[in-house]
């Protein structure tokens, strides 16, 4: 049976500028897909073309079947596409409730209101909060807004963008502990995260993607040894699992002052 994400060829960039040089992949019903690289890999640029942010030059996106490329971000939320994008996408100025709405968007009003009270059965920090403006909110109260965001539209597939960037360890690992929660449930997530330690706990399968390519692919079974799959992506130095915060963060915030962005625009921004 074909997978329910398949990403084929894809090439893509800014302007005249080229990052992604034929990217292909696969993401199975029910697996967890990580996907690491150095910063300025094309990861997230690849995230976009499967979210409906980016279009790709040339390549297809399919979601359990159908030819997804062309469609909008909205009507991929509505096929079951939900993103927590790079730099999380909240709306500072918002209610908390406010950002959980975008979310479910592309839902009628009385669907919103169920989904919205089954998703927050998880969060009840977030739950505890939803009338407050979402800028007032900690860093990790915000990275588990953004997850419960993109669970409202119930999505057969979690694209997660480095969602644990910039958390302390704990709350990254809680944030992990939740996904693994999902995963249980059947949940089929593509995970970009710098944390590979924490990102290969998880996974079923990790991809490592260089200079705009899928350069190496590691199966389940290599999971058993962290050590020897570390080795064998060539990742040993994003391995930053016992100080992600230390570590990881001044690279991804070198890389965005790299590329001269603060943090990206969200699916719900560019639609809302
Ligand atoms: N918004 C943008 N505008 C122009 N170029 C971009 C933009 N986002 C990414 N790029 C280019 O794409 C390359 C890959 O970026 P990205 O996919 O964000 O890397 P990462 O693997 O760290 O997620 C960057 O080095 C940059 O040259
Ligand atoms: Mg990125």
């Amino acid at each position: 049976m074909a997978a329910l994400l398949e990403v084929r060829d894809l090439v893509a960039g800014y302007g005249s500028n080229q990052v992604l040089h034929g990217v292909s992949y696969d993401v199975a019903e029910g697996e967890v897909v990580t996907m690491v690289g150095l910063n300025g890999a094309g990861k997230s640029v690849s995230l976009r073309c499967v979210a409906g942010i980016l279009r790709p030059w040339s390549g297809t996106v399919h979601l359990a079947g159908a030819d997804i490329t062309r469609l909008s971000p909205e009507a991929r939320v509505h096929r079951g596409v939900a993103t927590v994008p790079q730099g999380r996408g909240i709306f500072p100025h918002l209610t908390v409730e406010q950002n959980l709405r975008m979310g479910g968007y592309v839902l009628p009003r009385q669907v919103y209101a169920r989904r919205a009270a089954e998703v927050l059965e998880r969060f009840p920090r977030v739950k505890e909060r939803l009338a407050q403006r979402a800028g007032t909110m900690s860093g990790g109260e915000q990275a588990m807004l953004a997850v419960a965001r993109a669970l409202i539209s119930k999505p057969r597939i979690l694209l997660l963008d480095e969602p644990s960037a910039g958390l302390a360890p704990a709350v990254a690992k809680n944030m992990f502990e939740l996904f693994r929660e999902l995963k249980a449930e059947g949940a089929t997530i593509l995970l970009i995260e710098q944390n590979v330690g924490l990102a290969l706990h998880l996974a079923d399968r990790a991809i490592l993607m260089q200079k705009g390519a899928i350069v190496r692919e590691a199966s389940p079974a290599s999971l058993g040894d962290r050590t020897a799959l570390l080795e064998q992506l060539g990742a040993g130095a994003l391995y930053h699992e016992e100080s992600p915060k230390k570590a990881a963060r001044p690279a991804a915030t070198a890389a965005r002052r790299k590329l001269g962005t603060g943090t990206r625009k969200p699916p719900a921004k560019a639609t809302a």
